[in-house]
C-alpha cells in the first residue's frame, strides 16, 4: 500500500457522452485540445502532475525570492550536489530548456546525436540544432510482448559500429534515456550503462544522461539486475550519474514538482558555455527560470522519490493496471515498467491500418466511453506523414501511453481505467479510424486536427 495518506482532495469533471463527444469534436479529435474539465481520469502525461507532500508545501513556504544567491537555491544544488556528484548544476524552468542549451553550446550543425531512443522534445531540439538524431535501441526492444528485462537498453555494437565509422567525429554526443520513454518506458540497465560510458570514453565522445526518471530506473535495477537488488534506489541512481559527463533532467517527473529541471555538467569549459546561455535565455545561475520556493519544493521532492517504499508502491500500482488490462484481453507493452503502461493499439483494433492512426483511435475511445485522456504512441507520434497528412511510413508499433501521475489516483480510479478498456475490447470493431486534417511540420501530435473516418472508405 501507500506509504501517505491524503489531506487535500480536488474533485473530478464526471461527463456525459455527449458533452465528450462535443468536446472531442470541438478539440479536432486531438487530446491536447481538451480542457481539464472536460476529463475525468487525465492519464496524458505524468508530467508536472504529480501530488506535492506536507513537506513540499512546507518547502514552498520558506522559498528565497532573492533574484541572486537565493538560500533556496543552494538547497537545491546541494541535494543535486549529492545525488549526482556534478560540479556545475545549472537550473532550468523544464527539461527541454536543458536540451537546447546543452545543444545549442555543444552540437555543430551536420553532426549526430546517438540515443537508446531520444524523446519527442529532445528529437526536435536535435534537429533544430541542425543535427541528425539516431536512436539505436537494442535489438530485444523490437520484441514488444517478450520479457526482456532491459529493453531500455542501447545497442552497444551498433554504437560501437557508428564510433568507428568514417562518420565517427561528426557524433557529438551520446544521450541515455533513463526510463525510455519513447521506447516503451522501459528500464536501462547498469551494465549497458557501464559499457555505454566505457565506449563513450575510448571514443572520446560525451555521455549524458536524460534523467528524467532516473529513480523509476533505479528503482527497476533493483528488482530486475541481480547485482544490485541489495542497493537501495538512491545508490543506483548516484552510480549510474556518477557514470556519465553530465545529465538533462527534466524535474517534473522525478521531481515530483509541477516545473523546473536542471543541467548537471563535468566539464568546466562545456558549463561556462551554457552558463552564458543560461544567462541569456532563462535566468541568473541561480534560479534559472525557477521561483525560489520551486527549487525549494524541488530539493524536498528529490529527497522523496527514492524512497523504496513510495517506489514499490507506485511500481505496484502500474502493475495492478496492467494485470487488469491483460485480463480484458488487451496486450501492453512487457515487461510492465513504472511510469506508464502501452497498450498495443494495433493489435486490438486489426480493421484499423496504419494509416488511419490505430493509437490515435483507440485514444479518442477511451476518451469518449470514459472521459480517460491518454496520448498516442504509433504513427501520428512517430510516423512519416506528407504535406496532405498521407502517412508514408508507418511507426513500428501502434501504441497508447497511459502515464500514471505521481501519488494522484488511487486504486479505485485504476480499477475505473482498467473496466473502461475491458469494455472497449468487448467490441473492438465498433472504432472507426482517423484521418489527419491539419498537420504542422515538427512535433505534429501536439497541434494536428483529425476527424473520424470510415475505415472501409478508399484513403
Ligand atoms: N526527456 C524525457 C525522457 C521526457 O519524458 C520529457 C518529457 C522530456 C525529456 C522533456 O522534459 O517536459 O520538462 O521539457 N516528457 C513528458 C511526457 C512531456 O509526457 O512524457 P520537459
Amino acid at each position: 500500500m501507500e506509504a501517505y495518506r491524503i489531506k487535500v482532495v480536488e474533485p473530478i469533471p464526471i461527463t456525459g457522452r455527449d458533452q465528450r463527444e462535443e468536446a472531442l469534436a470541438r478539440a479536432g479529435y486531438n487530446m491536447f485540445n481538451l480542457r481539464s474539465g472536460e476529463v475525468t481520469i487525465d492519464l496524458l502525461t505524468d508530467s508536472g502532475t504529480g501530488a506535492l507532500s506536507v513537506a513540499q508545501q512546507a518547502a514552498a513556504a520558506i522559498g528565497d525570492e532573492t533574484y541572486a544567491g537565493s538560500t533556496s537555491f543552494y538547497r537545491f544544488h546541494d541535494v543535486i550536489t549529492d545525488l549526482t556528484s556534478y560540479p556545475h548544476i545549472l537550473p532550468v524552468h523544464q527539461g527541454r530548456a536543458a536540451e537546447r542549451i546543452l545543444f545549442s553550446a555543444l552540437l555543430e550543425p551536420g553532426h549526430i546525436v546517438i540515443s537508446n531512443t531520444h524523446f519527442d522534445t529532445t528529437r526536435a531540439n536535435v534537429q533544430l540544432a541542425g543535427c541528425e538524431a539516431r536512436d539505436l535501441p537494442c535489438p530485444e526492444a523490437k520484441d514488444i510482448d517478450g520479457p526482456y528485462p532491459f529493453k531500455g537498453n542501447i545497442d552497444l555494437a551498433a554504437l560501437e559500429e557508428a564510433l568507428k565509422s568514417p562518420d565517427a567525429d561528426k557524433v557529438d554526443l551520446v544521450i541515455m534515456t533513463i526510463t525510455n520513454n519513447g521506447g516503451g518506458g522501459q528500464p536501462v540497465s547498469m551494465a549497458n550503462l557501464k559499457a555505454t560510458a566505457a565506449l563513450c570514453r575510448r571514443h572520446g565522445v560525451p555521455m549524458f544522461l536524460d534523467a528524467a526518471r532516473f529513480a523509476e530506473n533505479a528503482w527497476l535495477v533493483t528488482q530486475r539486475e541481480a547485482e544490485y537488488k541489495n542497493n537501495t534506489p538512491r545508490e543506483i541512481a548516484q552510480a549510474a550519474f556518477e557514470l556519465a559527463d553530465g545529465c538533462m533532467a527534466s524535474l517534473k517527473k522525478d521531481g515530483i514538482s509541477h516545473m523546473g529541471g536542471f543541467l548537471g555538467i563535468r566539464d568546466d569549459d562545456l558549463a561556462n558555455r551554457c552558463l552564458n546561455l543560461l544567462t541569456a535565455t532563462e535566468g541568473f545561475r541561480t534560479y534559472g527560470g525557477l521561483a525560489g520556493r520551486d527549487l525549494d519544493m524541488l530539493a524536498q521532492g528529490l529527497a522523496e522519490v527514492t524512497d523504496p517504499r513510495y517506489l514499490r508502491a507506485r511500481a505496484e500500482a502500474t502493475a495492478h493496471l496492467a494485470e487488469l488490462v491483460t485480463l480484458a484481453g488487451v496486450d501492453i507493452v512487457q515487461p510492465v515498467g513504472i511510469h506508464a503502461i502501452y497498450l498495443n493499439a494495433g493489435r486490438l483494433l486489426p480493421h484499423v491500418p496504419p494509416e488511419r492512426f490505430p493509437g490515435h483511435a483507440l485514444s479518442c475511445a477511451l476518451y469518449l466511453e470514459g472521459g480517460i485522456r491518454t496520448v498516442e504512441m504509433g504513427s501520428l507520434f512517430a510516423g512519416e506523414v506528407d504535406e496532405q497528412g498521407r502517412l508514408v511510413t508507418p511507426a513500428a508499433h501502434e501504441l497508447v501511453r497511459l502515464a500514471i501521475p505521481r501519488r494522484v489516483y488511487t486504486k479505485s480510479h485504476l480499477e475505473y481505467v482498467g473496466q473502461v478498456i475491458a469494455d472497449i475490447a468487448k467490441y473492438p470493431e465498433r472504432v472507426p479510424g482517423y484521418r489527419v486534417i491539419e498537420s504542422p511540420p515538427i512535433l505534429r501530435h501536439f497541434n494536428a486536427r483529425l476527424e473520424p473516418f470510415s475505415t472501409s472508405a478508399p484513403l
